[in-house]
């Protein structure tokens, strides 16, 4: 697939996800409206959408019917913000700038963010539970899986717990399959489901988000030193800001972008039992490995 083919159907992906998501969230006044408004200045200002573009290309490897996906992708993206939202919190990262506006929590109050996250992540499983699809259930079983201690949650904790402290690179790469892999490997393995993937395929599936995951954390890492916060739409050096350990700090630039590149040709690699069938999520993995933001 060339670039050029990519780059539309990544379009025609994010487009239909940018549609659902606009019409999903309440906009009318009533007297708890401000966290509608939280929650959708979060949510529109404008993220890459890689979660749920993941979840709805995993998905037709095995199906067309891609309008079905749409509840699970609005719900990943929703899980995926409100991580954010509490991730710049003083309590967390203490970071103002994200999606190139001020965060939730400059913008709303410390007590709006927290809600705004809270509720954001309650609208993904009232998404998943409310879809008719057979097997919602099972998709819903796999998102809350990789979002909760096991997941995402627990890769927050051994990064808060770090700060300021030297980890092994066991643990770093433990912190980093769970605070970012989880969540797209989420993606990738409820779409399978949804789609009518079997567990080989979705095992596949699942490991190509966690390698992708691998080293889109790394990338993340290499921007938050490299980039500039006009480019990137969030603070740069926030990681040194908070003494974090990172495969930047721990291991240095250079040896960092060999390393990226390492983990996406694996990532690609566990796609060949789809063969052509893979190409989109093939030259995704290609594009993540160069991003700029
Ligand atoms: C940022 O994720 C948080 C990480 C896990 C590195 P993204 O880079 O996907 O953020 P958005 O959604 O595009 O803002
Ligand atoms: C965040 O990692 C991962 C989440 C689960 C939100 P970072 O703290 O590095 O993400 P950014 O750089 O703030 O987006
Ligand atoms: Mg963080
Ligand atoms: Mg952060
Ligand atoms: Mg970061």
């Amino acid at each position: 697939m060339d670039m050029q083919t990519f780059q539309s159907e990544w379009q025609t992906k994010r487009a239909k996800i940018d549609r659902y998501l606009q019409s999903d969230l309440k906009r009318e006044e009533c007297y708890y409206s401000t966290v509608y408004k939280a929650m959708n200045y979060s949510v529109q200002s404008g993220g890459k959408r890689i979660r749920p573009v993941l979840l709805m290309a995993c998905y037709e490897l095995f199906s067309d019917n891609t309008e079905e996906t749409l509840p699970f992708c609005a719900a990943m993206e929703y899980i995926h913000t409100y991580s954010l939202i509490h991730d710049d919190l003083p309590c967390m990262d203490d970071d103002e700038l994200r999606r190139g506006n001020p965060t939730c929590h400059v913008k709303f109050g410390e007590a709006m963010a927290v809600l705004a996250g809270d509720a954001l992540l309650n609208r993904a499983y009232e998404k998943i539970f409310s879809s008719s699809h057979p097997r919602a259930m099972k998709a819903g079983e796999i998102i809350s899986f990789y979002a909760g201690s096991e997941g995402m949650i627990g890769g927050q904790v051994i990064d808060m717990e770090s700060e300021g402290k030297e980890i092994s690179a066991e643990k770093l790469e433990k912190l980093q399959e769970l605070k970012t892999s989880a969540l797209l490997s989420a993606s990738c393995g409820a779409g399978a489901v949804l789609g009518g993937a079997d567990e080989k395929e979705t095992a596949h599936l699942r490991e190509f988000g966690k390698l992708l995951g691998l080293a889109f954390q790394i990338q993340d890492d290499i921007l938050d030193v490299t980039s500039t916060s006009s480019e990137l739409g969030k603070p740069v050096g926030s990681d040194e800001k908070n003494h974090k350990t990172t495969y930047v700090s721990l291991f240095g630039l250079e040896k960092c972008q060999n390393l990226n590149q390492q983990l996406t040709e694996q990532a690609i690699k566990s796609l060949d039992l789809f063969k052509e069938r893979a190409d989109f999520l093939k030259e995704l993995a290609l594009w993540l490995l160069n991003r700029k933001k």
